[in-house]
């Protein structure tokens, strides 16, 4: 989530010991790195999503999938194109109609050659954004990137108890900001009916879903944008109750 990727030496390694096959969600990710292999090769089978909110957009709906098992890849291929076997229209089995459309497919293509310089440019954005915050010097805590991580930046959020009043304040200057996301998975209709979740089941998530926000955040942002939005967020509250 907002760029990290998790942990997957603990996960594989549980992932192992029940013979369990790991997919790695790589949508906000991609780009990042852990232990110095990139985010979308960390376990199985990695994804990614090209919809424009991510790192890497296109303009409309896409994404990837990654693996290094060549059986895999053929049916995963396979899948993608209504199930096909060897031959065009004979069906192997029940698939999707998941082609990458070849206007994104060009866009990425063109998109892909400037990435690697993105994920800097968007790595700088956070470092401004974490120096002008803490320069404010009220005991924020910034978000940060583990050791033996990097981070591709899809995000740069922040846990507040003051978070509405400072989206108020930064909406009336005309900068936007989001929740990601405002109700946890166990509490999402989908999951609740069946599974039997309630509020109070898991607070942590409850919590973070109730504070968090996230700060604009792309590769040409300038520094004095970032400078401005701080200013605004440092008017409007005591930092002290931002915390991540
Ligand atoms: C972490 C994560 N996984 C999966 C998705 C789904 O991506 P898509 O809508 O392209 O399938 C998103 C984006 O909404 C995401 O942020």
């Amino acid at each position: 989530m907002f760029g990290l990727p998790c942990d997957y030496d603990s996960i594989n390694a549980i992932a192992k010991e029940h013979g369990l096959f790991v997919i790695e969600d790589a949508a906000q990710g991609f780009g990042g790195e852990y232990k110095g292999k990139k985010a979308g090769s960390l376990t199985d089978i990695g994804c990614t999503s090209f919809f424009p909110a991510k790192p890497l957009g296109c303009y409309g709906d896409g994404g990837a999938v990654f693996t290094d098992d060549n059986a895999t890849a053929d049916t995963l291929r396979s899948i993608r194109v209504h199930g096909k076997g060897t031959h065009k229209y004979d069906n192997a089995r029940i698939g999707l109609n998941a082609r990458l459309d070849t206007l994104q497919a060009a866009i990425l293509n063109a998109k892909f050659d400037i990435f690697p310089q993105e994920i800097d440019l968007r790595n700088h954005v956070a470092l401004k954004y974490t120096e002008f915050l803490s320069a404010l010097n009220l005991q924020l805590s910034a978000p940060s990137v583990p050791e033996g991580y990097k981070s591709a930046w899809a995000q740069y959020s922040l846990l507040s108890d003051k978070k509405a009043e400072i989206q108020d304040a930064l909406k009336e200057k005309g900068i936007p900001t989001a929740v990601y996301y405002p109700k946890p998975l166990h509490l999402q209709t989908a999951f609740a009916q069946y599974l039997g979740y309630k509020e109070g089941d898991m607070p942590i998530s409850e919590d973070c879903s109730r504070r968090i926000f996230s700060l604009p955040m792309h590769p040409y942002l300038e520094t004095k944008e970032i400078e401005r939005i701080c200013k605004i967020i440092g008017n409007e509250i005591s930092l002290t109750e931002v915390i991540f």
